[in-house]
């Protein structure tokens, strides 16, 4: 049996703005997707208590998951990506998620590449860090139409990156700043969805541009306050990001109260990812009170640490 970890991905600066072309920084983190493999007589996911037989036709490369085809489009796009790549394997793998899916923390890049990683390993292939990210946003493109590099690139590769999306490049940023808490808000829509309305407003209305490039600009500085572990500039370029975001009508009034209230006990906070609802990252300054703020709230927290390694065997 071969297990994989595959981090989460917390989106600390530009996400949206990525889409256009923009930098953005993103961690890894020490939450994610486990993915187990055993070599079998066929293929069979099972994830969580839903026990789900995918039908694998090799040749045609088409997979049936009955009655769990949205929530599997992604395991069987990476199967099939990994069948192409790397020859083919019969193998049950098992999906355990730290994170529920759809809330913005690149669940459904972390089960792309810990499939593929999984099963490359259970081939007995060394897949590189960088040809896994590569594979793993093919799974993105081919399931949501677009998708940016982003959390892939740093699921595969691991620790703080500053991502130039087109064409694709990073490099590491290297931090003291490396522990957050992810409160967990219900979350209003897909990806997909949110990312349309953003590119319907900026149809509509020109101005939405110099919010983009504000965004662009604001990265380069936050990588600067990154890079010197400067917390009280890392929490308020948080809190300006959040606000540009807001102004792409992303942010919901629930995280505008709850970030009021949560003022005293943070740095900054900010949502991570598409938005409207789903995980709000924040940079604790007073952690023990963070989390018992949270708690009376009723908010679901948990605290993460950078993961510097990415996707690997564990
Ligand atoms: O909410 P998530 O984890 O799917 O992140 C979306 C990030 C965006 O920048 C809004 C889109 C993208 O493809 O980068």
């Amino acid at each position: 049996m071969i297990r994989v970890f595959a981090p989460g991905v917390v989106k600390l600066f530009g996400e949206h703005a990525v889409v256009y072309g923009k930098p953005a920084i993103a961690v890894a983190v020490d939450k994610g997707v486990e993915v187990a493999c055993e070599k079998g007589d066929k293929t069979v996911v099972r994830t969580g208590k839903a026990y789900v037989d995918i039908e694998y036709e090799h040749g045609t490369g088409a997979a049936h998951a009955k009655g769990h085809e949205p929530f599997l489009s992604y395991v069987a796009a990476a199967l099939r990506k990994a069948e192409e790549s790397f020859g083919r394997l019969a193998a049950s793998f098992e999906i355990r998620g730290d994170f529920p899916p759809s809330v913005g923390a690149a669940t459904s890049a972390s089960v792309s590449v810990g499939i593929l990683k999984a099963y490359s390993a259970c081939l007995g292939v060394d897949v590189g860090k960088a040809e896994l990210a590569k594979l793993a946003h093919g799974v993105e493109l081919e399931v949501q139409g677009a998708a940016s590099p982003m959390d892939t690139a740093v699921s595969a590769i691991g620790g703080m990156l500053r991502i130039e999306p087109n064409p694709f490049s990073y490099r590491r940023i290297d931090s003291a700043v490396d522990g957050f808490v992810l409160a967990v808000l219900p979350r209003r829509g897909t990806t997909k969805d949110i990312v349309a309305g953003v590119r319907a407003l900026k149809a509509r209305r020109r101005s939405v541009d110099a919010v983009i490039d504000a965004i662009g600009r604001l990265v380069d500085e936050a990588e600067g306050c990154l890079a010197s572990s400067d917390l009280e500039c890392v929490g308020e370029l948080m809190e300006i990001n959040n606000w540009l975001l807001g102004a792409l009508g992303v942010v919901g009034h629930d995280v505008v109260m709850m970030l009021k209230y949560l003022k005293p006990y943070i740095y900054g906070g900010k949502i991570s990812g598409a938005g409207r609802g789903g995980i709000v990252v924040l940079l604790p300054k007073r952690r023990q009170e963070l989390r018992e703020a949270l708690a009376a709230m009723e908010v679901p927290s948990v605290e993460v640490k950078v993961d510097r390694d990415g996707a690997r065997v564990v």
